[in-house]
């Protein structure tokens, strides 16, 4: 399989979860580089459903490697929450799971400004998860952070977090927030980097010995392209780089060691949280929502949707060098007449066939869509490309066309069997 990353192809929860389950089989070694518990990743074995917030879906499957890299931000006590998950449902997480020393910590002063800066931003709220993604990058940026070998080492632990409940403690009063005891977030989060020591690695060196031995590394984006701190739409996006190249600052495995870009996308758009989404359409999110569709992982948000966006997708085969794409959520047009997807925007005069900086701009424009004559077949029990409805296959094409990339995976559903490879 080589060295593949993957990114989400549009404003995240576009199926990345499953589609890495999927290639996980061939690879060695499974990589988380960016985000934190905001993502949601959900995956179906057999009936068993698992949502993995820090730890990379390939914990899944056995003999597998997994590593949080350094460009991660951990929340301690959320991660210890899942690894003890998993290991109730009888997944092994030991000598299988590794934590970069480098990762920043989050903390629950993180939480409380994530969710007071909101509260301050009243109907400009960007709709964040509230788990402290933002502060916590925002003090790595301004190199105030903690990070995973301080979280572990106890003597210098106390120390630095004494300095941070003070401080944030004063901003958290002008905020009109209660203060937070150190003592209680010393105790807790002590506790937790004891259950973690174990797994707390230099994994910049660790990746490096796997690329020397010629493993397949699959490097696992969160969230999507438009969610981008750099790329997406700012200020409504996540605090990472979501984009290819979180996948080398976020692990230390440098560019041209990497040989393919997979990028995930639904067949139609989906988006939680504010900011623009130019294709949104409360029809079609009514008929998803009534199917019991696209409600977050995370969060339980029900997603706004809207029809497939292929200025945007083309945009994010740009800026991620999409090689490959897998196409999720087929199943869900199943029941429509007639398909409509993006191929412009318009506001007013102009015309755009990329997405615009400005977020007012962006906010104003009108899709341009062409139309497609709906399957009106249900698509679930395909196995092969063959067994895809003519006019499925049609809209496939197309959508892989319009986005600039090759289609490689046509998936139907969220079991392991509904992958379809193109
Ligand atoms: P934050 O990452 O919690 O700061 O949230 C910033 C924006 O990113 C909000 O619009 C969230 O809904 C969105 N977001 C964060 N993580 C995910 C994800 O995993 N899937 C989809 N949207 C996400
Ligand atoms: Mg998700």
């Amino acid at each position: 399989m080589a060295n593949t990353i993957l990114v989400g192809a549009q404003w995240g929860d576009e199926g990345k979860g499953k589609i890495i389950d999927v290639l996980t089989e061939q690879a060695d070694v499974v990589v988380r580089t960016q985000g934190g518990n905001n993502a949601g990743h959900t995956v179906f074995i057999g009936k068993q459903k698992y949502v993995l917030h820090l730890i990379p879906s390939g914990i899944l499957r056995k003999k597998k490697i997994c590593v949080i890299g350094n460009g991660v931000v951990v929340d301690p006590v959320g991660l210890v929450g899942e690894i003890e998950g998993l290991r109730k449902l009888g997944i092994k997480v030991n000598g299988n799971l590794y934590v970069s020393e480098t990762a920043h910590v989050v903390f629950p002063y993180h939480r409380e400004l994530d969710a007071q800066r909101e509260v301050l931003k009243g109907k400009n709220k960007i709709g964040t998860t509230k788990r402290g993604i933002g502060p916590a990058y925002g003090d790595k940026a301004a190199r105030v952070g903690l990070r995973m070998i301080d979280l572990i080492n106890a003597e210098r632990f106390e120390q630095k977090l004494q300095i941070k409940i003070k401080e944030n403690n004063e901003v958290l009063k002008a905020f009109g927030a209660k203060p937070l005891s150190f003592k209680e977030v010393h105790a807790v989060y002590r506790k937790a980097g004891d259950y973690l020591k174990p797994f707390v690695t230099n994994t910049v060196t660790l990746l490096h010995q796997s690329v020397r031995r010629g493993d397949d590394i699959l490097f696992e984006g969160a969230q999507g392209t438009f969610l981008d701190i750099d790329h997406g739409t700012y200020p409504y996006v996540t605090s990472s780089n979501t984009t290819a190249g979180g996948a080398c600052t976020g692990s230390g495995v440098a560019p041209n060691r990497m040989d393919r870009v997979v990028g995930v996308l639904k067949a139609y758009t989906t988006r939680v949280g504010e900011g623009p989404l130019p294709t949104e359409n409360s029809e079609i999110a009514d008929m998803l929502h009534a199917m019991g569709r696209e409600f977050g992982a995370t969060t339980g948000r029900p997603r706004r949707c809207g029809w497939f966006d292929s200025v945007a997708t083309r945009h994010a085969t740009m800026v991620n060098g999409i090689d490959d794409l897998a196409v999720t959520n087929i199943d869900g047009l199943d029941t429509v007449e007639t398909i409509k997807v993006c191929i412009g925007y318009r506001d007013g005069k102009k015309k755009y066939d990329h997405v615009p900086n400005d977020v007012e701009v962006l906010s104003r424009c009108e899709p341009i869509y062409a139309e497609f004559p709906g399957w009106r077949t249900p698509t679930h029990n395909a196995r092969s490309w063959k067994d895809l409805p003519a006019k499925t296959r049609s809209y496939l094409k197309a959508i892989a066309e319009l986005s600039d990339a090759k289609l490689f995976i046509a998936s139907v559903g969220p079991g392991r069997d509904q992958t379809i490879f193109v």
